[in-house]
This record gives structure tokens, C-alpha cells and sequence, in this order.
């Protein structure tokens, strides 16, 4: 990626402590962005400014887009990539407690970031939004109702948001990855053998994506280069869904 392709561009990025969120941290910085992480889980570092929060909490999101204002002056690119992946059962076991965890960090988090963002891009007339969404937002993914179906919900917002906004000098896109080797995936390929091998076996590339490799393709969305590019939800799985 060109570097300083991102320079002086203030950027939110949730989910940012860890996995694809901490690999867009580190890229957009190395990109001339300065750049919020915002988490539930603590990373602070003298470098990376980091501000506590829970996506379920739509004060806190308010309060993590106004500290980014007060730290950079303005709200150029936010990246929407809290997430959970919840439990592995049929729809019929999917417990009721899990689907509400599920939906309400990954769908009415991502639904409430993108109403605090652009309550600030809006009146600066620009700004770029990218949501992480999933391959499990494009396709089926069984024993996953709850996941699957906050990440298509994801999808179809970012779809309807780009549409609202278009005029408006603000893109909204969103990214699809495959299976990508992040703290999320180690936890559930160490919860069952085999699995990595059987899952590289499904995978047309033959292996994980890294989180750098997400990271590039949202970098790439958030900048000029893709000026052209709202609305769109792109697969990054190494062919996964090709076939
Ligand atoms: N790893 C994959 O294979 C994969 C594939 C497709 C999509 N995704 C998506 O990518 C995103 C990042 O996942 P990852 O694999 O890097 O996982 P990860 O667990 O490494 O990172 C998720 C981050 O979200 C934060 N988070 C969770 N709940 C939160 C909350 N309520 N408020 C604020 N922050 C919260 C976590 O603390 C963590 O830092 C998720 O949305 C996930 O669904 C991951």
C-alpha cells in the first residue's frame, strides 16, 4: 500500500485492541493516519491512543467518536470491527442469550457506530466507513444462526447506508473475510483438533488469511484510492466461495 496514503486522516477503529481491528490499528498509523483504537479490552500504548468502550453501549460510542473529534478535529474514517462469534449449536439449541449477545455486539453496535459517525461526517461532508462483516454475512454458515445472521444484517446496512449517503460525500462499505488467523480462530481451532487441517483443506488458497491482509483491503476502502468504490461488501477469503 502506498505509504502515507492515509496522512493526516483522523480514523475510529473499534475492535482495534486485537486480531483484524489491531492489524487496521497498526496499518493505518504506518499510513499517516491518526488513528483512535477503541475496545472493551484495554491496549493502551504511549503511541496509539485507545479509548474504553463497549459497542453495546451507545453512550460510549458517542463518547469514543467525540474523544476522536477532540483529539484530531474532525472524523475522516471510522472502522466498525467489534465482533464475537458466540456459540457453536443448531437453530433449534441456539440458546436465546447467546443470539442477543451475538446480535447486539455485532449488528446493533455496528448500527449504532454508524450513527454516531455520521452524525460527524455529515455536516464535514466526507468520510468513510467500512464495517467488518464476514463471508458468514454472504453465505450459510451452519451452527451459526446467531453469527451469520448479525453479519448479514451488517451487510445489508452498509448497503443502506451507502445508498442515504452517497450525496452526502461519504462511502459506506463493508469487508468479508474468510477464516483469518486471529485470537477468535486460534480459540476455536484449539477447542477442536483436526479442524485447522480439515478447514485448509475447504480453503482454494490452502491456508488462513492473515490480519494483515484484512487490514489492507479496509485500508484501501477507507482511502482515495477507492473514491469510487460505497455500497460494496468484498470477499477476502482466499476463494472460499468462489465454488
Ligand atoms: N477471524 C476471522 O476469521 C473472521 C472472519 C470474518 C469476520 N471476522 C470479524 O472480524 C472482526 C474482528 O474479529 P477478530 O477475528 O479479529 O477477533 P478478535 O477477538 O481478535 O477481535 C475482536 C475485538 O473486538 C473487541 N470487542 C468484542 N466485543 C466488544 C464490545 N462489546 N465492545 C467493544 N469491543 C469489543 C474485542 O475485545 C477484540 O479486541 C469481528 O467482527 C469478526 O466477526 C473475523
Amino acid at each position: 500500500m502506498t505509504p502515507g496514503i492515509l496522512e493526516g486522516k483522523a480514523c475510529l477503529i473499534t475492535g482495534g485492541a486485537s486480531g483484524i481491528g489491531r492489524a487496521a490499528v497498526l496499518a493505518f498509523a504506518a499510513a499517516g493516519a491518526n488513528v483512535l483504537t477503541a475496545d472493551i479490552q484495554n491496549c493502551s500504548s504511549p503511541e496509539l491512543p485507545f479509548f474504553a468502550m463497549d459497542v453495546r453501549r451507545p453512550e460510549q460510542i458517542r463518547a469514543a467518536v467525540a474523544k476522536a473529534v477532540a483529539l484530531y478535529g474532525r472524523l475522516d474514517c471510522a472502522v466498525n470491527c467489534a465482533g464475537i462469534g458466540g456459540v457453536r449449536a443448531c437453530t433449534a439449541e441456539y440458546p436465546d442469550e447467546v443470539w442477543d449477545q451475538v446480535l447486539a455486539v455485532n449488528l446493533t453496535g455496528v448500527f449504532h457506530c454508524m450513527k454516531e459517525e455520521l452524525a460527524v461526517m455529515l455536516p464535514q461532508g466526507s468520510g468513510a466507513i467500512v464495517n467488518v462483516a464476514s463471508v458468514a454475512g454472504v453465505t450459510g454458515f451452519a451452527r451459526h444462526s446467531a453469527y451469520s445472521a448479525s453479519k448479514h444484517g451488517v451487510v445489508g446496512i452498509t448497503k443502506v447506508a451507502a445508498l442515504e449517503y452517497a450525496r452526502n460525500g461519504i462511502r459506506v462499505n463493508a469487508v468479508c473475510p474468510g477464516f483469518t488467523r486471529t485470537p477468535m480462530v486460534e480459540e476455536m481451532l484449539q477447542e477442536r483438533p483436526g479442524l485447522e487441517q480439515r478447514l485448509e483443506a475447504r480453503m482454494p488458497v490452502g491456508r488462513f488469511g492473515t490480519p494483515e491482509e484484512i487490514a489492507s483491503s479496509i485500508l484501501y476502502l477507507c482511502s482515495d484510492a477507492a473514491s469510487f468504490i460505497t455500497g460494496h461488501a468484498m470477499l477476502l477469503d482466499g476463494g472460499l466461495t468462489a465454488g
